[in-house]
């Protein structure tokens, strides 16, 4: 059996529920800038291989929390794995990014896409949830996550990180090719994250990295529509909880009042828009994540004091806010730093609940 929660401050904050101080948690928050992740990864021997090793997995999800107090945890895995489960080949070269063998390319590609059954291909990150609840025993909740139709696509057509020139040029020339392969990837990721809950994630995040990279109608039809599908399909309760979904488009900033429409519980917002910005254009219909800079992560622990204080000014009063940063740490940053803004959101935080 799973234990109660003892620290729920995220779950109800992504729900608009009083707090005691605004929850905190960071993007990328078990990766390369702790020695203790580059020295399991090194034991690993690379990144796919620490991927796909539940115990291993399991190890670099828990040691941000055992440095500093986040109040959450977010399962160690990738949103390439999706790509990975269906056969195409995925690898990480040192310093390049990920590499896909087999790119989709035409119509033919993607109807020779196999559906991968999560059970089966994806059980190592089920076997991860499973082991991470456990060895949490209810002090913080669990993120599950899965990237978004449009954003796995990107590196699926692409092959690699790129200008995205062939993917959109089939979003031009082929759009019913594009729209197969991101229907297929809407259905392969519903079924994906729901199996993610049944093994026991508390919440859902949806990344839609590359969103940003669409003009407004494109995102619309070929990002939006298909993260509302993702959104509409999946249990909203699970352990006798609501089981949140948060948003994240990069760049997206303009579309938050769609994104809202979704029915999704949270919109993450990167730092090139003001919070209160953001939360008039939602109208408090959704709890708002983000936002901080992560470069300002650079700056001495005095600065990054003060820029936390200007985001939770931002926001301002109320309980719909979830601490975080705009984009993923970066792996230049000395972990006091992060510890610097753990510390000023827990101390500067709580004139803003009462
Ligand atoms: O947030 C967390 O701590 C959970 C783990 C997590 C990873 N990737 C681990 C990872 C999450 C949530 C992701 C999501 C992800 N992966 C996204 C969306 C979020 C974002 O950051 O924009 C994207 C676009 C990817 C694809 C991906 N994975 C890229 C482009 C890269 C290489 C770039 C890089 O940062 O090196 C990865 C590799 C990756 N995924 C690493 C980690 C910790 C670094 C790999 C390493 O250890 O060498």
């Amino acid at each position: 059996m799973n234990s109660p929660l003892a620290n729920d401050r995220l779950l109800r904050a992504l729900l608009r529920e009083p707090v005691d101080r605004t929850p905190v948690w960071i993007m990328r928050q078990a990766g390369r800038y702790l020695p203790e992740y580059r020295a399991t990864r090194a034991r690993a021997g690379s990144f796919m291989a620490l991927c796909t090793n539940p115990e291993l997995a399991c190890e670099v999800t828990l040691q941000p929390l055992a440095r500093y107090p986040l109040d959450a945890a977010i399962l160690f895995s990738d949103i390439l794995v999706i790509p990975h489960a269906m056969g195409l080949g995925l690898s990480f070269e040192e310093g390049e990014g990920p590499r896909i063998a087999r790119a989709v390319r035409s119509l033919a590609d993607v109807r020779a896409l196999p559906m991968p059954d999560p059970s089966v291909e994806l059980r190592f990150v089920l076997d991860a949830v499973a082991r991470i609840r456990r060895e949490l025993a209810g002090r913080v909740p669990l993120i599950g996550f899965a990237g978004s139709p449009w954003t796995v696509a990107t590196y699926m057509v692409e092959g690699a990180a790129s200008q995205f020139a062939r993917i959109k040029g089939l979003l031009q020339s082929e759009p019913r090719t594009l729209h197969a392969l991101l229907g297929k990837l809407a259905d392969a990721t519903l079924a994906y994250l729901k199996a993610q809950i049944a093994a026991g994630v508390q919440v859902v995040m949806i990344f839609d990295t590359w969103g940003g990279v669409l003009s407004a109608p494109a995102y619309r039809e070929f990002s939006l529509d298909y993260m509302q599908a993702i959104v509409a399909g999946l249990p909203r309760r699970h352990e006798g909880r609501r089981v949140p979904v948060i948003l994240f488009t990069k760049g997206g900033g303009a579309w938050l009042d769609r994104m809202a429409d979704t029915g999704a519980d949270a919109l993450g917002v990167d730092w090139t828009m003001e919070l209160s910005v953001a939360r008039r254009l939602t109208g408090d219909r959704v709890t708002l994540q983000g936002n901080l800079d992560p470069g300002l992560l650079h700056e001495p622990p005095v600065e990054i004091r003060s820029a936390v204080a200007r985001v939770l000014a931002s926001y301002g009063r109320g309980h719909g806010h979830v601490f975080n940063l705009g984009h993923g740490v970066q792996p230049d940053t000395d972990p006091e730093h992060v510890a610097a803004m753990i510390a000023a959101v827990q101390e500067l935080s709580p004139a803003y609940h009462y």
